[in-house]
């Protein structure tokens, strides 16, 4: 056993803090498991097995890592409970056999895990699709604020673009480094074929239309990859040149639109896998896939649509015809100037936005009148949610500690 190994009991066996929001009043075994009943009615029948794989304790969960040392098989399969309490500081304590075993269950752990798990330990802010026509303005967020460690201005921003799709900071530096440092803040950046963070600007030996200074449709990013990035960051450094406004559209409502228009158009977007290929010299990313992509549980879950980069498609004759009569209407309501956000970026202003839900352009500039410099870089939704439940976890464990004096 190596330092890192010592055989000390947790209390829980994550990172977390739970708050005690519920007495478990009674624990009884039934066939195959055990009844959990609280003090607000809920009841919960779980698997013995199920209980038994989290017991916090040093032979079940390293110490250190907090993850667990065992696989399913390293449980007897013969486990049964020998015997079952609920202690007077509100644990479940269980002795188990055949294993010399004793388990101990804190009650907030336990009621966070049997009932929904994404309330109230997961509370990320729901998603809000904008309604269309779009009636707001953009809402500019303290990006000095954040820039320089405020964590209640990132938890803000953060939540603002779980929420909304976009997140737009003001007021940050309009140097080179800040962009990567802002990011890094939530977690780290994705490289793709164009670098870790890349410079959007008129380039003559240009690998993209981004690199033009043609206008942009609005659409997302990197179509071409199985896993599209989930966020994208594009913070202006220069912007002298005549034209080029930026454009936001929230995609999942211009197809929910769709879908109230027509349910056969929605149905053949997010049905028909449609191939997308990176032109490129150096790169041939393909992927094939449905512009309205859905996830396991059926939501709505990725726009696909970085229409420059659509390769042909063959199949049933029919079947096309009513791709593309559907696809035109998807970019129509799009493209429809009501359903967008436009503004034109200042330097020193940085726009999130969720790379699979809102889709991003520009219209087109004159390079010849000044410079337009953008730095960009992609992320991952993931990470905004991991960073947003270590901010939440933090508040947590600050409130248990001005409540008691101590962690859990
Ligand atoms: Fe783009």
């Amino acid at each position: 056993m190596n330092n890192s190994d010592k055989m000390v009991p947790l209390v829980v066996p994550d990172f977390d803090t739970y708050p005690v929001t519920h007495q478990l009043q009674r624990a009884t075994p039934i066939a195959q498991g055990i009844e959990l009943l609280w003090n607000d009615g809920l009841s919960n029948q779980v698997p013995v097995i199920w209980l038994r794989e989290f017991s916090p304790d040093p032979g079940t969960f390293h110490s250190v890592t907090r993850e667990q040392r065992i696989a399913l098989t390293d449980i007897p399969q013969d486990l049964s409970i020998a015997q079952m309490l609920i202690a007077e500081d509100g644990f479940l304590e269980v002795d188990w056999m055949p294993e010399d075993l004793h388990s101990r269950y804190h009650p907030g752990w336990l009621r966070c895990a049997v009932a929904d798990p994404n309330d109230p330990m997961d509370s990320l802010p729901d998603r809000k699709l904008w309604p269309l026509p779009v009636t707001v303005k953009p809402n500019w967020l303290d990006g000095a604020a954040v820039y320089r460690g405020d964590t209640d201005a990132l938890r803000i921003w953060l939540e603002t673009l779980l929420r909304d799709g976009i997140g737009l900071l003001d007021g940050l530096p309009a140097n080179r480094e800040v962009i990567p440092a802002v990011v890094e803040l939530i977690g780290p950046i994705r490289a793709s074929n164009f670098g870790d963070v890349f410079e959007v600007e008129s380039l003559p030996s240009a690998n993209s239309n981004a690199y033009t200074a043609l206008p942009l449709k609005v659409h997302s990013d990197l179509a071409t990859r199985e896993y599209i990035p989930g966020m994208q960051f594009l913070f202006c450094l220069e912007n002298e040149a005549t034209g080029g406004e930026s454009l936001l559209v929230d995609g999942f409502a211009a197809a929910q639109q769709l879908n109230s228009e027509s349910t056969e158009f929605f149905e053949v977007l997010a049905t028909l896998p449609v191939p997308f290929g990176t032109k490129d010299r150096e790169f041939d990313h393909r992927y094939c896939a449905p512009v309205l992509e859905h996830n396991a549980v059926g939501e709505l879950s990725s726009v696909r649509h970085t229409y420059w980069l659509r390769s042909p498609m063959s199949g049933d004759f029919s079947t096309l015809n009513t791709f593309y009569a559907a696809y035109r209407r998807f970019q129509e309501i799009c493209d429809d100037p009501d359903n967008q956000l436009r503004f034109r970026l200042q330097p020193g202003q940085l726009m999130a936005f969720d790379n699979r839900r809102v889709l991003h352009g520009r219209d087109a500039f004159d390079p010849e009148s000044g410079r337009r410099l953008l730095r960009g870089c992609y992320g991952e939704r993931e990470e905004v949610e991991s960073r947003l439940r270590i901010l939440y976890r933090a508040l947590r464990a600050q409130e248990q500690t001005q409540q008691t004096g101590v962690r859990a």
